[in-house]
This record gives C-alpha cells, structure tokens and sequence, in this order.
C-alpha cells in the first residue's frame, strides 16, 4: 500500500502533466491493493546535474522514467531514428535536446545518474549499478522494440503496459526494506512539501519521519471527556453530497499523525466510493472506548463510520477484521499494538525497528505479491472470474463444473499463481543456477494437475522477470483430469503470451490418474523437462483414495523425477490441511514420503527447505509438520492468504555444483517450530529462502 509521490515543481508541459497524473493514478491502484510493499515515485526532478520526467524507486529495483508525447505505430532500435506513424503522420521521436535518439538519451541520463544515487547513499553501489530505465509513450502505442535482449536495464512501453513493465523490473541485488526508504528520503532530502498527498499514503511518513529524527513526544489528546460515549451519527450527517467524508470530530485535539491517519482514512473512502461520514479515536494513547465490544485492541487507531452498508468492502479492502453495532461498523487501524493495551502507557514512545531484526527480515523468502495488471484483468473481467473463498467445494477439483471453475479461478487460482511466483522468484536469484539456467536455449515444463494453470503462469512470470533469451523457446505440457481447467488454463496462457509477448507453447492432455505412471507424456515427443510441477493436486489423490493412494507423495517423485533434465528442478507443493480418512495432515505425509524417497534415491537431493536438503536423508520424524504462508493482491482481494507446505528437489550432482553454503543457524519450518537438527545454532535463517545466509 505505501506509494509515496513527490513532485518538487510542476512540469512545464501539458502532456507531462497529463502523463504524470495517469501514472500517477496507475501507480496508485498498483500498490493499493498490495500492502506489504513501498514505492516512491519523484516527479520532474533534478538528480544533480541530470533532469529526469521522473524516478521510482520500489523494493526491488529502482527506475529512472521518460516521458514521450507519442503513440501509435513505433520503431525502437538502439540505432538510428525512433519512427512513430500516428493518424497517417510519421514522425521521429526525439531523445531531448540534440540529435539523440530516446535510447541514448535515457543512456546518458542513467549513466548521469547511477554515481549519484550512490554517493548520496541512497542506494549501494551494486543497488545503483542496476539502475533500469523506462520510456513510457503517452498514448496508446504498438511497439516495435528492436533494441537487443541483451541491453536489460531498458523497458519501452506505453501507459497502458506501464505496470506490468514496472513489475517485471527486478534487481537481484535490490530488497529495499522499510529502512532503506527512510534513508532515501532522507538522503534525496525529499521535502514534505513536494508531497503530492492525493496520491501518496502520508500516513507511513509520520513513522519514516519518527524513526529518523525520532523527536516527537507523545502528545496528549483528550478524547471522549464525557465517559465514552458511542459516536452519534446523525441522519442528517450520513449526506448523500459527494464530497469525501468528514473527518475527525471537532472537539478532538490532533497531533500530526493523526492528521495523516485522518487523510488515509479519507483515501480510503474515496477509493470506496464511500460518502459518509467516519470519527477517529486513539486508542493507543487513550482507553479504549466502553462501546467497543472486542477488547483485543490491535491497532493505535479505531476507526467508526456509520457506513453499515460498506463493512464487507471495507473489510475486503484493507484485509482487516470490521465489526458491527448499532449501526455502525468500526476496526482497528493504524500501526499495530504488539502488547497488550493496558501495558502502553500514554507516554510511551513507539519502538524503534532495530537492526537485527531487519537483518533477519532480509534472510527471509518474500512471500507476497500482486497479479500481474493484465491477469487481474483477464481472469475477473474478461473469463468472470469470482473469488468465494467460503466456497466448500474445492477439496475436490477433478470433477468441477465450468462454474466451480470460474470461482477456483477467481479464488485459488492468484493464490497458486502467489505460491509460485515467490518460490521461483528466490530460485531464478541464486547467480549459480541463474547463470545455469541462462545457458539453456529453450526450457521444457512439465505440470501434473495443472488445473486453471496458476502455479505455472507464476512460474512464467517468475521466468520472464529475471531471464530474457526464453522469449521464443518455452515449452509446457500439461496434465489435467478436468477439461473445463484445462480449456481456462488455454485462454489465460494464450492471454500470457500477448500481454508479455513471449511466444511460448502449450500441449495440454486430459489424463484422470489412477496412481501415478507417465503414459501420459507418451504422446510428446519430449521426455526430459527442466521443471516438473505438482500443485496442490496430490494431496486431492491422497484424499479421494480413502487410504489407498496415502502414499501418492513418494509415488509422484518416484514416478516423475527421473524425467528431470540434468539441471532440472522438481516443484511439489500442497495445502496444509488434512484427509478426512488420517490422522495426518499433508504436510505430515510429504515429510515422511520424500525423506524416505531421499533416503533411497541417491541420485536426488531436496534443494528446499534448506533443512531438509541437509539432514532429511537421515530425518525419521514421521510427524514433521510444515508450512509457510504467501499472501497476494488483486482487485477482489488484498493479500489473500495461502498456506502450503513444499519441496524443490533436483539431481544431487545439480544441487551440490551449485556451491549453495549451508548456513549453521536454526531454521523455523512453521511458525517458531524450529527443526530439531538446528536447534543447536546461534541465530536464524529462513529455511525456505536459497541463499539465506
Ligand atoms: C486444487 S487443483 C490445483 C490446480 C493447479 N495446479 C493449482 O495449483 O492451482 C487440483 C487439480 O488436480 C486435478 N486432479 C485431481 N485429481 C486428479 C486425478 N486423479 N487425475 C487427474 N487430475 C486430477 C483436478 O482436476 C484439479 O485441476
């Protein structure tokens, strides 16, 4: 949700005015729905010497913007003039003052630019080295793009393209983390006054502002003098003008931040569309109102509004818990209350995050992310998608009707698409198999039950962000019992290859598995894959076996990894409930079964979690239970929550040239349960991230 947007004088022309609010408003509804990541978006700004249309910096790279008044047909080459042919008129596109054409002028200026970001120390040097730039048409153009796949730092795309362009920029070294915004806003000397507050979230500046200068004493604030009484909305107040809400009550003292809470809030019934009215009360510094009726107070905030109408979507949009009484709704919000309420005096300055603890963060797997805009798109409004997580039926897939379809999709589908993407993503960025992997002319996939196809457009997206030479070579055959997935799973991945413009190709074939043989790749020439992909589908056999296909995990790798290319990576994940039948749950099972397949198969090795890499050959805990949450953002739902538990497993001559090092330090394989055979460590590393150190 944090997008923070600066803009130190207005621009001098109408069509950078007019570009800057579109991306503006784009960059807004991007990170909306997405809470857990930060941007800052400079406009018309002077980096030292150079003049940029614009800077975004984000968690996980950082992009210099050019604007570009045309659109249409356009040619793009490293040489040469850029030709835009519009409405019959041909034109070339100039890159600034002089003969440069775009791509030398955003060249040059990245080139200007990358020393500075890193002696201000805004950035690291590495972080700066990896400086990406991007030239944005301003109307709706169809590209040519002839620059080489080998000049990486360079996006080209027009307005409407500008998100996904942006989500595909990604720097192996870039994993900004809430502090390093700080120090950049700091080091930029971004004045507050640049703040353009329609779009940002000021509210996260009160804390960025706290923990650099970490001056401000708590202030006092009387509130409810009059011993708690319930907020009385007035009919008359509920107006049905369209002006944003009111905000907080008049005889309530405000400090800064709650000015700024006050102006998220308002944001947030905008965005709603909600018109009444809303009064906020702090409940950090003050006792919590006696109308209240949770006691668990979460949040310095409590939020109430007369809005009843409004609970469900504001409880959708901001993923939090709003409660109903008498007419109105109210929730907590606001920075969260670790401790108890009682134990938070008025006069206690909030914690500051010390470094340690973001050291451990930085060791850890990230775990949320968004839909890519035009799968959003494609999957809600164009294949009427619906998410129902209430749904009952999802515990068996194999015999879904097109309408259980679309909810899966709409559902289970960004969920899986999440898992994916996360888990790949943290692969792709180890140098030594990225490096592998980059050698390798065309990619053959492989996914067994693959339903709607979420785990394997995650693992695409994932593919697309950090390679470029795959563009025309990927192949992916994939298995189903489900014919109307399948036939989904066609559109959404024909959808993927426009919207990205990679020409992959896809065999499906319809099998029903009862038990595990590859006869099903008999049709395809190809018998050997790079990724092999089992999704939330074994634990399905596992359940409508009743006990005779328990074993389904061990059979799955038995059967499938011996088609595994010599570099090949096998992808098995599932949901963390359990059969109706055992005692066991599916994490239970896939600990036991793959350990004992390791055991037995010593020609493969588990690359993840790193625990299991290490000592599950020689781990006979039959009742590990393991699981990691990943969360995604989309337009019906901000991070949705998923729970699985998984395995890469690859050949163990692969896995130990890759010079992974072991890290000596106990690792959590659920919430706090740390694996026995690392208890013993000093410190803590995620055992679900390569590369943890
Ligand atoms: C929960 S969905 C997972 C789909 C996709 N892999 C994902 O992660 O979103 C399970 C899929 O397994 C398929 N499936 C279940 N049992 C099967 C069987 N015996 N043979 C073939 N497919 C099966 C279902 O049709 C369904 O599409």
């Amino acid at each position: 949700m944090p997008l923070l947007v600066y803009r130190p004088r207005n621009y001098d022309q109408t069509h950078e005015r007019e570009e800057f609010r579109n991306l503006c408003q784009l960059l807004k509804e991007r990170y909306y729905s997405s809470p857990d990541e930060f941007c800052i978006f400079i406009g018309n700004f002077n980096l030292g010497d150079v003049e940029l249309d614009g800077i975004i910096i984000k968690d996980e790279g950082v992009a210099v913007v050019e604007f570009k008044d045309y659109g249409g047909r356009i040619t793009a080459a490293e040489n040469g003039d850029w030709i835009s042919e519009e409405s019959g008129q041909r034109s070339v596109i100039k890159g600034g003052s002089g003969k440069k054409n775009p791509y030398t002028q955003a060249k040059i200026n990245r080139n200007a630019c990358r020393p500075i970001l890193s002696e201000t120390g805004a950035l690291t040097p590495k972080q700066a080295n990896k400086l990406a730039s991007m030239i944005v048409f301003h109307r709706p153009a169809s590209i040519e793009n002839r620059i080489s796949p080998h000049i990486k730092w360079l996006r080209v795309c027009d307005e409407r393209s500008f998100i996904d362009e942006l989500d595909l920029i990604v720097s192996s070294d870039c994993d900004l983390q809430r502090e390093d915004f700080e120090r950049i806003v700091d080091r930029l000397a971004l004045d507050p006054s640049w703040l353009c507050v329609r779009y940002s979230n000021v509210e996260v500046l009160k804390d960025i502002n706290a923990e650099v200068t970490n001056t401000q004493d708590p202030v006092e604030v009387e509130l409810f003098p009059d011993d708690n009484p319930a907020p009385v909305f007035e009919e008359s107040s509920i107006s049905d003008d369209n002006k944003s809400p009111a905000a907080l009550p008049m005889n309530h003292q405000q400090d800064d931040s709650q000015h700024t809470f006050v102006s998220y809030i308002e944001q947030v019934f905008s965005a709603l569309g909600i018109n009444g009215r809303f009064e906020i009360f702090d409940v950090k510094n003050n006792p919590v109102p006696s109308w209240v009726e949770s006691s668990i107070v979460t949040n310095e905030f409590l939020v109430a509004s007369p809005c009843v109408e409004f609970k469900k979507k504001i409880e959708n949009f901001l993923s939090r818990p709003v409660f109903e009484r008498d007419g109105i709704v109210y929730w907590f919000d606001g920075e969260p209350i670790e401790k108890n309420l009682d134990s938070v005096s008025g006069d206690t300055v909030p914690e500051r995050i010390d470094y340690p603890e973001s050291r451990l963060a930085q060791n850890r797997l990230k775990t949320s992310t968004r839909l890519p805009s035009w799968l959003d798109h494609f999957i809600y409004e164009e294949l009427k998608g619906r998410w129902n997580a209430d749904h009952e039926k999802f515990e068996f897939n194999l015999h879904s009707s097109q309408d259980d379809n679309l909810v899966y999709l709409g559902t289970y589908f960004p969920r899986s698409y999440a898992d994916s993407f996360c888990i790949f993503d943290n692969l792709f960025s180890i140098d030594s198999y990225h490096s592998c992997l980059e050698r390798k002319d065309s990619l053959k996939i492989l996914s067994i039950g693959c339903g709607t196809g979420g785990d394997i457009i995650g693992l695409l997206t994932a593919l697309l962000r950090n390679f470029t030479q795959f563009n025309n070579d990927i192949y992916v055959y994939a298995v189903d019992g489900n014919s109307h997935a399948l036939s989904i799973f066609k559109s959404v991945f024909d959808r993927f290859c426009v919207s990205t413009r990679c020409s992959a190709h896809l065999y499906v074939k319809q099998t029903v598995f009862d038990g595990f043989s590859t006869d099903c790749l008999s049709d395809w020439p190809i018998q050997e894959f790079d990724f092999i992909v089992s999704s939330k589908m074994i634990g399905e056999i596992i359940s409508s076996g009743s006990g005779n296909r328990d074993n389904s995990y061990y059979d799955f790798c038995k059967t499938f990894l011996p088609k595994l290319t010599e570099s090949g990576v096998c992808y098995i994940l599932d949901v963390t409930t359990k059969p109706l039948h055992s005692s066991l749950f599916f994490p239970h099972m896939m600990s036991e079964q793959l350990n004992r397949l390791m055991r037995e198969e010593c020609d493969f090795e588990v690359l993840v979690p790193i625990c299991c890499s290490h000592f599950g050959p020689i781990c006979q805990d039959s009742r590990c239970f393991q699981q990691k949450e990943f969360s995604v953002s989309h337009s019906r739902r901000s991070s949705d929550k998923c729970r699985v538990s998984y395995r890469l497993i690859a050949r163990k001559e692969f896995v130990q040239s890759l010079g992974l090092v072991f890290p000596n330090k106990r690792m959590s394989v659920y919430e706090g349960t740390i694996c026995p055979f690392t208890n013993s460590f000093d410190g803590e590393v995620d055992p679900y991230k390569l590369g943890s150190v």
